[in-house]
């Protein structure tokens, strides 16, 4: 069975984009992986700010995606790209960190506006560090996602069922590996 980390992008657990990392890490777990989740925001934010490559936080961050067959980016549309806080991390990944694994994008974003954020922003970023099978992944509107009372999220069925056929396609590349 594969290693699956998770690189969550947003700014808080609150947030609905913890819907995608809750339904992806579940997923992974009830396939036999083992899945380990980076909450980037709560990183040390000097270390992350001030690029330092030493930090432990980062390196135990980065064991994490170095040991994963299959990575998964989780992130917010924010100005019509992948969140600074996201970035922040990829940035102190190895120059090549991302090779030979497998990567899906999943997006959340306010409007259909910027549902083209994973092709122009996030894969050009994901290639430069040596990725070469990134899956198309999902881009879903914060409006399928409902907060529900105790940190619950419900998703919409329509979504559910797409995320569910990504995340099928991604178990696949991960069991190939
Ligand atoms: C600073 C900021 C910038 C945003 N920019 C965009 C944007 O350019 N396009 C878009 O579709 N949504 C944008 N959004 C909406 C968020 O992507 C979306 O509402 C968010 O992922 C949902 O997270 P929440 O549950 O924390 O509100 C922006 C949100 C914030 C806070």
């Amino acid at each position: 069975m594969g290693k699956v980390a998770i690189i969550y992008g947003g700014n808080s657990r609150q947030s609905r984009l913890k819907a995608l990392q809750e339904k992806s890490e579940a997923y992974f777990k009830e396939q036999g992986h083992e899945t380990s989740s980076i909450y980037v925001h709560e990183l040390p934010a000097e270390d992350l700010i001030t690029a330092n490559f030493a930090s432990v936080s980062v390196k135990e961050a980065n064991q994490k995606v170095e040991e994963a067959s299959l990575v998964v980016v989780i992130t917010p549309v924010y100005k019509a790209a992948y969140s600074g806080i996201l970035k922040t991390f990829l940035d102190l990944l190895p120059q090549k960190g991302l090779e030979g694994k497998t990567l899906l994008p999943l997006v959340l974003g306010g409007s259909f506006g910027h549902l083209l954020a994973i092709d122009y922003a996030l894969k050009p970023v994901l290639s430069s560090l040596g990725a070469t099978n990134i899956l198309s992944g999902a881009y879903v509107l914060d409006s399928h996602i409902e907060r529900a009372e105790e940190n619950q999220f419900i998703i919409s069925t329509e979504i559910t069922e797409r995320i569910d056929r990504v995340l099928s396609l991604a178990n696949q590349e991960v069991n190939k590996a």
